[in-house]
């Protein structure tokens, strides 16, 4: 065993997660929280760990970044022919956890996923950076590619074809919503004690509060 890694520990103790002070639902618990950690100044805020699996039920996961949150779900931007992609299309559920470290949370969020429409991913797509549009465009996702060369080359040819003219989104380029059904809130605590505070969809759309044992 590494002594060294093994000896790299930190204890919490900054806040609490009572249920006193718990939101109703999950989104507003998640809007308080998401205030919070802008506000601390967290370096890349909105980078989420996004774990899918497809019909071999292989587990997969990668960061991608928060673009939008409200009622209706969490909403992030890719390629839908990559990896995650075909995961998602065989099998449409996933979980997206962040940790705000400086804040001593994590937030998991399990749920249902569908794509955006034609019209969210256009006007989400058309505010990006051209740099990011052409590359958006440049890029085969997770697909097996020669070099480094061969995407360079590709991104100055298209960077030259499409000088001028309006940079449109490739249709397997968009977003997709991550409907909750079940979130976890968890503050870290002194003793390894930490809070966990679960909210869980139920039929009748009301969501249930409950505290997980850490
Ligand atoms: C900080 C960070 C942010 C990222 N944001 C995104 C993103 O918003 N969308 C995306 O498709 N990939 C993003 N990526 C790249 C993904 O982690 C991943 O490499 C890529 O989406 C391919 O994943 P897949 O082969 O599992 O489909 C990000 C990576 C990092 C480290």
């Amino acid at each position: 065993m590494q002594k060294n890694i093994a000896s790299i520990r930190k204890s919490y103790s900054q806040k609490k997660l009572l249920e006193k002070k718990a939101a109703a639902d999950p989104f507003r618990q998640f809007s308080k929280w998401w205030k919070q950690a802008v506000k601390s100044g967290i370096d890349e805020v909105n980078a989420m760990t996004l774990a899918t699996a497809g019909s071999d039920g292989v587990p997969s996961a990668r960061i991608v970044l928060l673009k939008d949150f409200s009622d209706k779900g969490f909403s992030f931007f890719t390629n839908y022919n990559s990896f995650k992609g075909i995961q998602l299309n065989e099998n449409p559920k996933a979980c997206l956890v962040f940790f705000w470290k400086e804040l001593e949370r994590q937030v998991r969020i399990t749920g249902l996923v569908e794509k955006l429409d034609a019209e969210a991913n256009d006007s989400y797509f058309d505010t990006r950076p051209e740099e990011s549009r052409i590359g958006a465009v440049t890029s085969p996702q997770s697909q097996v590619i020669e070099n480094r060369d061969w995407l360079d080359d590709r991104y100055k040819q298209l960077s030259k074809e499409l000088k001028g003219k309006k940079i449109e989104r490739p249709v397997h380029w968009g977003g997709y919503l991550v409907k909750p059904v079940l979130v976890e809130f968890w503050q870290g605590r002194p003793g390894r004690l930490h809070d966990r505070l679960q909210y869980s969809l139920e039929t009748s759309g009301a969501w249930k509060l409950e505290r997980l044992a850490p």
